[in-house]
Order: structure tokens, then sequence, then C-alpha cells
């Protein structure tokens, strides 16, 4: 049982379920989330209808991938005692807000949102295609955005800095809001960005699921050493016999930043000094990684072997995101005037 009291401020985030996590999501996000839930009261959602504005095509894979995620938030320690955690869909007044958010959001604030422009470009393979993709659910993907956040009168939200834009438009709602009723009601959402390890692909691009180049939190022991091997290194160095550079090393190296702090010194030194080679270097921290990995894949196998457990966990979940989304909701509906006619 968690004894540190927990401070009123109310956090809300999500992650859209596109498939299994990977240990960028972890450095990234998850560990942040870790620390919320232990001193904030924290919302944590799989936004599963932000991920149908893109996937609506694959719309049957998305529950899959609400199991996915889950079974990976709940492997690493995110505690549905200590934080809500719930799905969207599971939480239909997030909709009927969205709706009435939707009434007072002016088009040109939705049109000229940029990470949604850079969204279609990067999906589509034409103009033709861009014009499909562009549907009217993903236009209002702002929209629902700050309908996540009011939903659950979230003052903190903890994104990344891709996500700006966003987190300003749910702020500027919320004002909105306020402000044609005559009411101080929705909090002005504030972003909590966080110290990101820039942690890139053992391809040393970044890292992501669609390059081929991540590890996943769920990958075997075998998988993550074989990854590793791959790992771009010093591109300067050709022989054995070379001294390495560890400021030229693209991938192992910022690796032991995060994974072996503790013997960084040894491994520049060796590396430097030609004591160990890449091949030899990348093994040991492929095993550094998956003893991290280790309690985590251990957790998460036992979760998945038990499908009611986890959907318990998210039943429970979502019946306390339910409630309080309920009280959002007909006090929003109560400010607008507009319960009247409900029951
Ligand atoms: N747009 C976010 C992303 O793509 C996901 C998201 C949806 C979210 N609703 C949210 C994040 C509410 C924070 C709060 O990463």
């Amino acid at each position: 049982m968690t004894t540190t009291a927990k401070v009123a401020t109310r956090i809300m985030s999500g992650m859209r379920p596109t498939g299994r996590l990977h240990i960028g999501h972890y450095f990234g996000a998850l560990i942040n989330w870790l620390d919320f839930q232990e001193k904030y009261d924290s919302y944590f959602s799989i936004v599963d209808w932000h991920a149908l504005t893109t996937k609506y095509q694959a719309s049957r894979e998305i529950p899959d991938n609400v199991r996915e995620i889950a079974l990976d938030w709940l492997a690493v320690g995110i505690d549905p005692e200590r934080a809500t955690v719930y799905v969207q869909s599971a939480v239909p007044e997030i909709a009927e807000l969205h709706l009435l958010l939707s009434m007072i959001t002016p088009q040109n604030w939705v049109e000229r949102e940029p990470t949604l422009k850079d969204m279609v470009r990067m999906l589509a393979a034409d103009e033709k295609e861009a014009r499909d993709r562009a549907t009217y659910g993903l236009l209002g993907y702002p929209v629902l955005m700050s309908a996540d956040i009011l939903a659950f009168r979230g003052s903190l939200v903890p994104v990344g800095k891709d996500q700006q834009s966003h987190l300003e438009f749910a702020r500027d709602v919320a004002r909105r809001f306020n402000t044609i009723y005559g009411v101080d009601y929705f909090p002005e959402p504030q972003p909590k960005f966080t110290a990101t390890p820039l942690l890139k692909g053992v391809d040393g691009q970044k890292m992501g699921k669609s390059y081929g180049n991540d590890i996943k939190l769920a990958d075997t022991e075998e998988d993550t050493l074989k990854k590793i091997k791959q790992a771009v290194t010093d591109r300067t160095r050709i022989a054995r016999s070379d001294p390495g550079h560890t400021d030229l090393c693209e991938v192992p190296w910022p690796m032991y930043q995060i994974f072996g702090k503790e013997i960084t010194a040894r491994v520049k030194e060796e590396c430097e000094s030609a004591g160990i080679g890449c091949v030899d270097c990348k093994a040991r921290l492929g095993g550094i990684i998956n003893e991290f990995l280790g309690p985590i894949r251990e957790r998460r196998q036992k979760l998945a072997a038990d499908p009611d457990k986890v959907r318990q966990i998210l039943e429970y979940g979502n019946a306390k995101a339910r409630a309080e989304a309920k009280k959002t909701l007909s006090e929003a509906l109560e400010i607008m005037g507009m319960i009247r006619w409900r029951y």
C-alpha cells in the first residue's frame, strides 16, 4: 500500500493502442507515469478512438492492440490501485463531451493544427489519398483529445513535445467554454514535458515500430540480443584493433547511459583502448538490457496467460473513469443549461 499522500493535482495522459510498446516508450513516458501515480491523482487512458482516426480500415485489430498495451502498462508497474487505467471507448461520456466541445470550437482552430497536416502527409502516398485520409474524425483529433483531458478536469498532461500544439488547443477550448458560459469550470490543462532520453533504434534512426528498429518490452531474450547485435556503433572503427570512440558510437554507447550507468567509465576505457570489440561490447549490453527487461517480461507473460484478470482490471478502471466523466458531463450540461430534458 502506498502511504505517500497524493496532492489533489489531477494528471491525465493517453496512448494510442497501435501495437506493443518499446523501450523508448518506457524511458520516454512510462517511467514518468510510474512516478506520477505515486504523487498525483492519475488517469491513464488507452485511446482507441484516437487510433481509429487513422486506422479505421483496420478497426478490427484495435481491441487486440488495447490488450497488448494494457499488458505492457501493467507489466512495467502501472498500478490500477494507484491510477485510474481505462479504455477511452469504454467511457462514452467522453464522446458526448467531444460533441459538445465541437459545437464551440471554431473550424479554423482545427484546420490550422500543424500536427494533423503532418499526419496526413505521412499517411498518404499522394494528393488523392491525402483527401481520403483527412476524415472529419481526424480533423477532430484535437477536440477529442481536449474531451479526454477535460472529461476528468485534468490540469497536468504529460506529453512529448510533438503534442504541444494539441495541448494548447485543449487549453483554448477550456478557456472558450469558460468564457462563453461565464464560468471558471474547466481548468486550463498544462503540459508536463519530461526530459526524454533520446533512445535511437538499433539502426541509429528514430526508434519506432514501423521502422523495425525497436526493442520491445515483450521481445524475447534471443530477439533482444539479435537486435542489439545489429546496432550501429562507431562507423570509423574498422578493425577490431582500432581504438573506438564512444562519442561516435551511435547506439550502444547512448544505451549504456540508460541501462548500464554504473559501468560507463569501464566501457569507455575498454572501448577507447581497443580492449573490447564492438561485438563483445554489444553482447554485454544485450545482457544488461535482458536483465532489466526480465522481470517486466515475466509479469507480462503471467498476465497474458490470464485474460480474465486483464479484463477485470480494465473494467475496474473503466467504471472509475466513467463515474468521474459522468459527473463532469452533467456539470457541463448544467452550466450550458442543457440538462433539463435529459431525464
Ligand atoms: N495524441 C496523443 C498521442 O498521439 C494521445 C492522446 C490522446 C493523449 N488523448 C490524450 C495524450 C490526452 C494526453 C492526453 O500521443
